[in-house]
């Protein structure tokens, strides 16, 4: 079972969305996906409760409860596990770093917003937890100077995943329709992006899991 968490100290950055559109595609890619909402105000729980479909699990909990719940959902045939956290260096952040193998890290293409990550980063490291930088809400059209940076200093503080995520209405319709964009526009570029994401997220998840069994 693979576990991922989703974090950083910004709101906004697009935690939820990401958490949401990239459970979608794994499901979409034959995995069997639950998602973690460690969120108190509720926006995962709240997609979970509008979505028509049951074909992902979505729960909200405490941390004192994900230990458990994680040996839960291994026993039951969950093969991936996203977890959504709040902003803020919180102890609820904090834990689900400490419960998954891999943490996702959105930043908007912004000074505040890629400045938040070094505060992120500090404590990924003091967990020891593997992570990836993902850059959210680009403008779709062209690579910018402003962009540029944004790369350029992500990369510099470790893992950038490709693609860049654009900033495309496609997601927030599908968060109001309870969706993933992969579903609400299968051949759109925000679906072609979310898949693309899930590949690099799982590979990363895969590179890492061998490193480790190496060491
Ligand atoms: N790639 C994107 N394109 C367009 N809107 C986005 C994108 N990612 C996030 N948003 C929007 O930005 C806002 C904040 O996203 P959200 O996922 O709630 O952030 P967080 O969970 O980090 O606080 C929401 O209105 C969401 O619809
Ligand atoms: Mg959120």
């Amino acid at each position: 079972m693979r576990k991922i968490a989703i974090v950083t100290q910004k709101g906004g950055a697009g935690k939820t969305t990401l958490a949401i559109c990239l459970a979608v595609a794994a499901r979409e890619a034959g995995e069997n996906v639950c998602l973690i909402d460690l969120d108190p105000m509720g926006s995962l729980t709240d997609w979970g409760h509008r979505r028509k479909s049951e074909d992902i699990l979505v729960m909200a909990t405490v941390p004192s409860e994900l230990p458990w719940i994680m040996s839960q959902l291994k026993m039951h045939g969950a093969t991936v596990v996203i977890v959504d956290t709040p902003a803020g260096d919180t102890d609820v952040a904090a834990a689900a770093i400490d419960a998954t193998d891999l943490c996702l890290v959105p930043a908007r293409p912004n000074i505040f917003d890629v400045a938040a990550c070094g505060g992120t980063l500090k404590r990924l490291k003091v967990q020891e937890r593997d992570y990836a930088f993902v850059l959210n809400q680009c403008p779709p059209q062209r690579q910018t100077p402003r962009i540029q940076q944004g790369i350029d200093a992500l990369a510099a503080m470790g893992a950038l995943l490709t693609p860049l995520v654009a900033s495309r209405a496609d997601y927030q319709e599908a968060a109001r329709k309870a969706m993933g964009v992969t579903e609400l526009n299968s051949s759109g570029a925000a679906a072609a992006e979310m898949r693309e994401l899930w590949r690099s997220t799982r590979a990363r998840l895969e590179s890492r899991a061998q490193k480790g069994r190496v060491a």
